[in-house]
């Protein structure tokens, strides 16, 4: 984001057309996938892209006519184990899909259908999802979702088949993670109340900081880079225990992407293609528990989300929504957390395993870069286009 930008309480028409453009952008990256791709399954964690594009539209149908207007699904009834993710084994999702032609002839019909169906269907249109036109903008950013895992996709394929770099970027430059933002502490409010926020972010709340400091910038390149010369992934005090067994069970040396040209010139892959690692860029490609290490080795630490929330709605972080930042705290519910629209969006990841990620990434849509959004993902997934940002004790 290059400012945080809150999802402010939008017209109907607005949020209509925000999901209308994510069906655009979905029919385009099934487009612009090449037939041998489309298919595959590149890492354990992420389905094919096919099979993101047919969940998206299966949701939607699922959505208006099974919970909404109370009828079938007007799919075939084997779609049901294929598409709910809960019934479907992801290693088995590729070789299931229809064809890609008949994949994206049925998903521009669903796409028709359920727009003149959230539009203008009376029944639709009383029901209470679609207050504040709710439903839709939920399904907007289900998809914005669906299209990141998308681009991690591509990362992978991209990393199965990486390329000589093409774009050269600027030699190494000095570079720190900018400075200090300084908080005094006290109270503060953290949450939403936007119609459009998602059951996890929702409830205002106040909550009580002690002084701290945060980084004004993410970590860059360069800093990692420095911590990778340095021997930063050997096993040393700046690990915990649990990043340690995960460092010694995987065996990384780097962040995701990173390589090396036979001169030692080092490269990065992002799903765009291979370049020379810019040393400013913000760096990408780190588990919780890399970002953790890096953050204990400078003498620091990660965040909390409510001091990342409270600097980004004062307006005060810079480079925002180039990499999600991860948080030092787990992912839990608010105070007076109501499951909505359904138990499972949120509920079955308040587990202490999930740890919290804020400010969306350069792969995410703006409809998910806001100051109270909440992302969450297990310490050991270096897939989600996440880095760090550093904060300390006052
Ligand atoms: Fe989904």
């Amino acid at each position: 984001m290059n400012a945080v930008h809150p999802l402010s309480h939008s017209p109907e028409s607005d949020l209509l057309e925000c999901l209308a453009a994510q069906h655009d952008r979905l029919n385009a990256a099934l487009r612009a996938t090449p037939a041998y791709e489309w298919r595959n399954q590149y890492h354990r964690d992420l389905s094919p892209i096919g099979w993101h594009y047919a969940h998206c539209h299966f949701i939607e149908a699922v959505w208006l006519h099974e919970r909404i207007l109370g009828e079938p699904t007007p799919t075939r009834r084997d779609w049901h184990d294929l598409y709910f993710p809960e019934q479907s084994p992801k290693w088995r999702r590729g070789g299931r899909l229809p064809p890609r032609d008949a994949l994206l002839e049925w998903g521009l019909a669903c796409q028709h259908h359920h727009m003149e169906l959230l539009r203008a269907h009376p029944d639709v249109r009383r029901h209470p999802l679609l207050e504040n036109d709710y439903l839709s903008g939920f399904l907007a950013q289900h998809h914005a979702m669906h299209l990141e895992s998308l681009e991690q996709v591509r990362w992978f394929a991209r990393l199965r088949r990486p390329e000589p770099p093409g774009v050269q970027t600027p030699g190494p430059a000095p570079h720190t993670s900018g400075d200090w933002i300084e908080c005094m502490g006290g109270e503060y409010i953290v949450g939403s109340e936007a119609a459009t926020a998602f059951d996890n972010e929702r409830g205002r709340h106040t909550v009580c900081l002690a002084p701290h400091a945060l980084r004004s910038q993410p970590v860059s390149n360069a800093e990692i880079a420095a911590f990778v010369e340095a021997g930063g992934y050997r096993p040393g005090p700046h690990w915990d225990a649990a990043g340690r067994a995960w460092l010694e069970h995987t065996g990384i040396t780097a962040p995701l992407g990173w390589s090396r040209l036979p001169d030692g010139t080092r490269v990065q892959t992002l799903p765009e293609g291979t370049r020379l690692l810019d040393p400013q860029a913000p760096a990408v490609g780190l588990s919780w528990f890399e970002a953790s290490a890096y953050a204990r080795w400078v003498g620091a630490r990660l965040p909390h989300e409510h001091e990342w929330e409270h600097a980004a709605r004062a307006g005060r972080l810079r480079g925002t929504g180039a990499v999600w930042e991860w948080c030092g705290n787990d992912f839990r519910p608010y105070p007076g957390f109501r499951p909505y629209p359904y138990d499972e969006y949120s509920m079955p990841w308040f587990d202490g395993e999930h740890y919290v990620l804020r400010g969306g990434s350069a792969w995410s849509d703006p409809l998910l870069k806001r100051s109270t959004m909440r992302n969450f993902f297990t310490p050991e997934k270096r897939h989600v286009f996440a880095g760090v940002r550093l904060a300390r004790d006052l």
